[in-house]
């Protein structure tokens, strides 16, 4: 029996990728889902305390069984960086990378020898990809959780919410750097990798953003968006996304010798470098204990 914990399993292309994961034998899938069925359990990402009780209730229903792969891809986009969560954290940054990494810390003791962790990105974090989004200057947590702080905010409400998303996903790669140099994670051989989907249209992602970029979203999930993926090759359809992370959740597709970074292009994975921002073990180190102290735990 495979068992496999996710976020962001409850719509979008996560919602397909668990589809097919439930449907792959022997494989007992726990969601965590704000809009909680019978066959979720309840998470809200924008409440610290309702990750803690998320991880209370998988590790309730897991009893001694190990985690084999640990799926991180809920995430939000905001039309600004004005939200705050309960916990007095900017929401984009508290959602796609504060709440994630309690999630991470609180449920690594009970991942499986040679377990699967992915993180889902995004290629916007770097400049090289070409994306229209304001990239990021910094992984600072402190900034991100309280970016009227930032000195060099940006002025334009919009640019500041992308700004704010572009970051937390920088802030998912370096995070899965982290893993990689943590001892139990090398001692018990398990595999972190962050996964940029491309531009998936189609999904929910738009759901928060102006009405024009809505149905501009939505239509280009359509046949319609079909040629556009002929210029584009970081274009990829809902189905495409869903399998690459199904895969990957299965260990049927393993990062090579070196590389950790895995990008969804013209349907195919790839293993390019992420940014040099993404590289820097730093700003991973910064992000790890500056992220614990806002959550509450050691660092
Ligand atoms: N689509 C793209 O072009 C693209 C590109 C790069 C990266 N990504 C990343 O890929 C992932 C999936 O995105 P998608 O395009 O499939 O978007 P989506 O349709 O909006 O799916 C997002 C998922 O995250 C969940 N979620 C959002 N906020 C949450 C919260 N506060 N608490 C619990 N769950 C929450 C949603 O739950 P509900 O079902 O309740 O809404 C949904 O399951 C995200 O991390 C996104 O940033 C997407």
């Amino acid at each position: 029996m495979t068992t496999i914990v996710m976020t962001g399993g409850s719509s979008g292309f996560g919602a397909i990728a668990a589809g097919r994961l439930v449907q792959s034998s022997d494989t007992r899938m726990l969601i965590g889902a704000r809009s909680p069925s019978a066959d979720t359990v309840p998470l809200d990402l924008t409440r610290l305390d309702s990750v803690r009780a998320f991880v209370g209730s998988v590790r309730e229903r897991l009893d001694d069984t190990r985690i084999d792969a640990l799926l991180l891809n809920a995430g939000t986009v905001l039309p600004n960086d004005g939200g705050r969560t309960p916990d007095g954290y900017e929401t984009t940054f508290a959602v796609n990378h504060l709440a994630h990494y309690l999630l991470l810390r609180l449920l690594l003791p009970a991942l499986a020898d040679e377990a699967r962790v992915v993180l889902t990105t995004s290629g916007t974090h770097d400049p090289a990809t070409g994306a229209s989004l304001a990239t990021p200057r910094h992984a600072d947590a402190s900034l991100l959780a309280h970016p009227d702080r930032d000195p060099d905010r940006h002025t334009q409400p919009r640019k500041a919410g992308e700004h704010a998303y572009t970051a937390s996903k920088l802030c998912s790669i370096l995070t899965a750097r982290s893993l990689h140099a943590h001892p139990d994670i090398r001692s018990r051989h398990i595999t972190v990798i962050p996964y940029d989907p491309g531009q998936v249209f189609g999904t929910g992602l738009a759901r928060d953003l102006a009405a024009p970029l809505r149905a501009a979203w939505a239509v280009l999930g359509t046949p319609l968006g079909v040629p556009l993926r002929r210029f584009n090759r970081n274009l990829n359809t809902r189905a495409g996304a869903a399998q690459a992370l199904a895969n990957l959740a299965l260990g049927a597709t393993m990062p090579p010798e070196g590389q950790t970074y895995a990008a969804l292009r013209r349907g195919r994975l790839t293993w390019p470098d992420p940014s040099a921002l993404a590289r820097r073990d730093d700003l991973a180190q910064a992000l790890w204990h500056d992220s614990a102290r806002l959550v509450g735990l050691p660092g």
